[in-house]
């Protein structure tokens, strides 16, 4: 997990939204982040330190002198073990207490004193938000490397509608996930597809296959969270969209190759992760077939082999595709590296548990073109995703 391990000071200041950052807290310790919470006066009105310090399971800190705390870990101590520092909720007076070079309390003393990368998540009032001071504050920060994520438009505690509610959870995490990540893919154009296609038999009935998007979702966000400029085609999934990655949404296999050898020219890496339906039915009925009409047979024809294609062009691109078989896994598998002219293929037994559909969890190996067969253990897609990109990245080096 990319979390595991990984030291996060999180700063919650004072504002209504400091609630929802419990379960920010919560889905980052679960995630395995050492997660150590400081918080300004003012936060303390809203939420307590005691809801943070269960739920990190770590103290948390409030004064800057506290003697106690700061004998068992000083200011400078948690600015130094931060890998990043998040603030959330950022409030617009922690954010021009920042702009203004202020150190005069515990958070705002380690803001000051750490090499971390700093993220922060504002939430205040539409007005505050968009008051031209706040702005501005925003403005000089951003210059000077600091990061933010922007609040959402919607509903907010003070009775207005408009900008200023903390961003969602996954949003913050993701964010999080984006700065603890090596950029060893910057500067790379990768293009993934995800998902299943469908073949319409008419405008209600289709055909398709298994698949959740789960793998080619997981290998767009990883990406992008080491830097690369991602775009995703995908077939009908019910995955959330994902922040900083283009989405080009497809149905059928020839809206696919369509979208892939559209973008396949300016893209360094590609990424067939989609279940490509391999046949569509001959006749697509312009209007719903009555069930007394429906054959009980329908002709099918070939789909175009979308990755076999984006081969021929491969030119020094990267190419990876995915199989999924049920038996003779290898065999198959050396053919399809061959035939669709690749670099790596991630073979799947989709028989196996805790590989294939709709799962979280993947059990592969991986061929690559020199004839090496690598076998993975049981592992999540998210992190089968980085190994992927792992060995992609060998490949670029060589
Ligand atoms: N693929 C594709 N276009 C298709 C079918 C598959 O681009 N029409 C891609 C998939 O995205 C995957 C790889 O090719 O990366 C392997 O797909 P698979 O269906 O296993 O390969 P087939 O050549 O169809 O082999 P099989 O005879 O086992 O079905």
């Amino acid at each position: 997990m990319m979390l595991k391990g990984r030291k996060i000071v999180l700063g919650v200041t004072g504002g209504i939204a400091a609630y929802k950052v419990a379960e920010l807290v919560r889905e980052l310790v679960k995630a395995g982040a050492e997660v150590q919470v400081v918080m300004t006066r003012n936060a303390q009105a809203f939420i307590t330190p005691l809801t943070f310090q269960t739920l990190s399971g770590n103290p948390v800190t409030t004064e800057l002198f506290n003697l106690i705390a700061e004998s068992e870990i000083g200011h400078i101590a948690l600015a130094d073990r931060a890998e990043v520092l998040v603030i959330a909720p950022a409030t617009a007076n922690i954010i021009g207490k920042i702009a203004g070079g202020i150190a005069d309390d515990l958070l705002t003393t380690i803001v000051m004193a750490t090499k971390a990368p700093v993220l922060l998540a504002p939430a205040m009032n539409v007005h505050m938000w968009e008051n031209p001071i706040c702005q501005e504050n925003i403005q000089k920060l951003r210059q000077r490397g600091y990061h933010f994520i922007d609040p959402e438009a919607g509903e907010l505690a003070c009775g207005y509608e408009g900008k200023g509610r903390l961003a969602e959870t996954p949003t913050i995490v993701e964010e999080i996930c984006v700065l603890l990540s090596p950029k060893d893919f910057s500067g790379e154009k990768i293009l993934v597809t995800a998902g299943p296609t469908e073949e319409l038999i008419d405008p209600v009935r289709f055909l398709s296959n298994r698949s959740s998007g789960k793998m080619g979702f997981a290998l767009a966000r990883a990406a992008r969270r080491r830097g690369a400029e991602v775009t995703l085609i995908s077939g009908p999934t019910a995955l959330a969209a994902l922040p900083q990655i283009k989405y080009i949404a497809v149905r059928s296999a020839a809206q696919m190759r369509e979208a892939v050898l559209k973008h396949l020219e300016s893209a360094s890496i590609l990424i067939m992760a989609a279940a490509v339906s391999d046949y569509r039915p001959k006749q697509k009925a312009p209007e719903k077939i009555k069930k007394s009409k429906l054959p009980t047979v329908l002709e099918l024809e070939l789909n175009p082999d979308i990755l076999a294609e984006a081969g021929k062009k491969k030119n020094s691109r990267i190419m990876v595709g995915f199989a999924a078989e049920t038996e003779n896994l290898l065999q198959s598998t050396w053919q399809k590296l061959e035939k669709k002219n690749l670099d790596l293929i991630v073979a799947n037994d989709v028989t196996l548990p805790g590989a294939g559909f709709e799962v979280d969890t993947n059990i592969v190996k991986i061929l690559d073109r020199s004839g090496k067969v690598e076998e993975l253990p049981l592992m999540t897609k998210e992190d089968l995703a980085d190994y992927i990109l792992d060995r992609i990245a060998l490949l670029k080096k060589s």
